[in-house]
């Protein structure tokens, strides 16, 4: 018995209920948005594909009744709205700010419990706004990133290597931005080779490159920002706290010392469990990386800093 509620019934909203519905670990799920009727149908689409596909999970749609998540084990806000092409996630705030602040507050008052994982752009100082205003634990606010940053840049990797997606493994630390995600060719690997053994310098550098604007790239072909592989990431995350599977996986949370950093939410590589973050996995980094890791948190800083300018944190 779990229950979910994904706040935000656009593209990305969608896609996350429809993903968690399929992981077969959740009982209740509830979508909710602003927009009258476009939850309930949402909801009522996905319910209608359960006999084909054959999950059991209930799927409701509600406009803006907040009573209907009540007792939600985990949380994922998804409200606000996306980037259009030439934009960049930061630039998102001014509107997305006020959005996330109202719909957390108003959740948290039904789930005071719940775990929250934030996708709303941009994600890293979303993240920190949900850490600083709800009054939650360090532990039970995360943010959807790195996972997904991760799984573009195995994309990446396997695109370049002919190769499986599943058989390679790459992970991206820092900041959810164009300029400030730090994908990690030195600990790629390929079936346990690391993957620089295995590629030019030119094309490792390009792998990353385009790891970097793999949101950018999606938004420029869709005319705004992408759904499918945000939804995926997200549910693998609800699925590790719903089944307590601890699989590390690297995304946004609050760092009280971890990596040198402190009143920061940043991507870095956690264990997610029953608890939600249950630890910080501490990667040894090159010079370079933790260069760039420090370049990526002094970003993310100042684009928290227009937080306090709005007045919605202290
Ligand atoms: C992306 C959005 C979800 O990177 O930030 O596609």
């Amino acid at each position: 018995m779990a229950k979910v509620t994904v706040i935000g019934a656009g593209n990305v909203g969608a896609t996350v209920a429809n993903a968690v519905a399929h992981t077969g670990c959740v009982s209740d799920l509830v979508l909710i948005d602003i927009k009258e009727g476009l939850s309930e149908g949402k909801a009522i689409d996905m319910m209608q594909t359960a006999k084909l596909y054959g999950f059991d999970c209930r799927i409701k749609g509600v406009t803006n009744d907040y009573a209907a998540t009540a007792d939600s084990d985990v949380i994922v806000v998804t409200s606000g709205i996306p980037r259009k092409p030439g934009m960049t996630r930061e630039e998102l705030i001014g509107v997305n700010a006020g959005i996330v602040n109202t719909v957390v507050k108003n959740a948290s008052a039904y789930s005071p419990n719940a775990i929250f994982i934030i996708i709303a752009n941009p994600m890293d100082t979303m993240t920190y706004l949900t850490y600083k205003t709800s009054g939650k634990p360090k532990n039970q606010v995360l943010g959807m990133g790195g996972q997904l940053d991760s799984s573009r840049f195995t994309y990446y990797i396997s695109q370049a290597l002919n190769a499986a997606p599943s058989d390679v493994e790459g992970i991206v630390i820092g900041g959810h931005g164009d300029t400030t995600m730090i994908p990690l060719i030195s600990k790629a690997t390929y079936k346990c080779a690391p993957v620089e053994k295995l590629v030019s310098k030119e094309v490792a550098d390009k792998i990353v490159a385009d790891t970097m604007v793999g949101g950018a790239t999606l938004t420029k072909l869709l005319g705004t920002s992408a759904w499918y592989a945000p939804g995926a990431a997200a549910a693998t995350m609800v699925k590790s706290i719903i089944l307590d599977q601890k699989k590390v996986f690297p995304c946004c949370v609050a760092l009280e010392g971890e990596y040198g950093k402190n009143d920061i939410c940043i991507g870095v590589p956690a264990v997610i469990g029953k608890n939600g973050v249950e630890k910080v996995v501490e990667l040894e980094l090159t010079a370079a990386e933790k260069e760039a890791f420090d370049k990526s948190a002094e970003a993310v800083n100042k684009t928290n800093s227009v937080l306090k300018e709005m007045g919605l944190v202290k």
